[in-house]
């Protein structure tokens, strides 16, 4: 009775928020009027808020050429990336809500948002550093995914700094904070530059020895976010002749596999549809791709992976410091609810992450490169996100 009381409440407040959110004013259009997609940057003031006493709010960057990016520090995340297409239109092309309500309560927890401190999975949520166990929080199945249930992706950054082309957030991570070791320092800096690339810094210094992997976990869609085409029509080439096979739960076997004439192969530009539904005992594991590439070149000068979209001619280039990237299809894309921007339901394969990252389960793979950190000593990484059309 008390719980019917306490749900009525919550949704006749929703309605009201959403009502008010609604006539403060309308969304900025940003494209072709007739296009009924939604290719726009949400109203701020749907973002306008006290998160943990800590202010939340949308910020837009906008370069040269028109292209914005709005991001909230909510979870650092990305919002919005408007690029143009072949004919110049600007596409949305990052899925997301257009109100901070949407990304606090449905259940689609890493929309655009920065992920720690562990990126990926901790086997068991367990690891040991210098003889000590350490035990942080499971909250995948026996696992431990993305930094835990309150990880980065649910707190309030600081927004340290703020100019019309970059934002700089800040964070800091208290010794313990979901059963990781050590103070740490976190900052990460989103820069659109005038040649139509978002690249995103990543700092951090710790007071104890720890395990850290941030990344950014964006769903891409470049026939737009709102689009009724899915991901499985976009090309895509990751320069890895290799990856990290899973087990059952999508933990690394510790094994570096040739993905060379297989369907994990993409040295060569393929369709996700290609072989997406091989019979593949990894594509089994995964319900499609969600494994670890090993990146054959990882220097931000070098492009780790190109993905088009046949529909918008819009070409995506990551550039990345890191070892890895996480190919994951969105396989756990439900489409069930009608949420997203524009009124959209985020459909099965709607959508595709491509994270940027160390190995997953690293603490437990001595075979991987390390993801310690240790005091005195800094993390920094550097990935780019990279537009053009063709
Ligand atoms: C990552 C994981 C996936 C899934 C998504 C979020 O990409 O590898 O298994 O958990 O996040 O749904």
């Amino acid at each position: 009775m008390r719980k019917k009381f306490f749900n009525g409440a919550l949704f006749a407040a929703g309605i009201f928020f959403t009502v008010a959110c609604n006539n403060v004013s309308k969304p900025k259009q940003t494209s072709g009027a007739a296009d009924s997609l939604q290719n726009t940057i949400p109203d701020s003031v749907s973002f306008d808020a006290k998160v943990d006493n800590k202010q939340v709010k949308l910020y837009t960057l906008k370069n040269k050429n028109d292209v914005e990016v709005a991001i909230t520090n909510y979870g650092g995340r990305l919002v919005s990336l408007l690029v143009p297409d072949r004919k110049g239109k600007l596409v949305d092309v990052i899925l997301g809500y257009e109100n901070l309500k949407n990304y606090r309560e449905l259940k689609e927890n890493y929309f655009g948002a920065l992920i720690g401190r562990y990126g990926n999975r901790i086997a068991n949520g367990k690891f040991t550093l210098d003889g000590t166990p350490y035990q942080v929080d499971v909250n995948d199945g026996p696992n431990s995914l993305h930094g835990g249930s309150n990880g980065f992706f649910k707190q309030v950054w600081d927004v340290t700094k703020v100019t019309g082309q970059t934002l700089e957030l800040s964070y800091l991570s208290k010794d313990g904070e979901e059963g990781y070791p050590g103070n740490l320092k976190i900052i990460v800096t989103y820069t659109l530059k005038d040649d139509n690339s978002l690249e995103i810094a990543y700092h951090a210094t710790t007071d104890k020895a720890t395990v850290i992997n941030l990344t950014n976990h964006a769903y891409f869609n470049l026939n737009g976010a709102s689009s009724p085409d899915g991901i499985t029509n976009h090309l895509l080439q990751i320069n890895a002749d290799a990856y990290t096979p899973v087990d059952s739960l999508l933990i690394p076997t510790g094994k570096i596999e040739t993905v060379k004439g297989g369907a994990f192969d993409f040295t060569t530009a393929k369709a996700i549809g290609k072989d997406i539904g091989a019979k593949d005992q990894q594509l089994a594991y995964g319900k499609g791709y969600d494994h670890n590439f090993v990146l054959n070149k990882h220097r931000n000068d070098k492009v780790v992976v190109t993905l088009s979209s046949p529909v918008t001619g819009i070409q995506m280039q990551v550039f990345t410091t890191e070892p890895g990237i996480q190919f994951y299809s969105g396989n756990f894309l439900k489409g069930d609810d009608k949420n997203g921007k524009g009124g959209v339901a985020y459909k099965y394969r709607s959508a595709l992450c491509l994270e940027t990252q160390h190995f997953p389960d690293s603490p437990n793979q001595p075979g991987f490169p390390s993801t310690v950190l240790t005091p005195g000593k800094a993390y920094n990484t550097v990935t780019t996100y990279s537009f053009t059309t063709k």
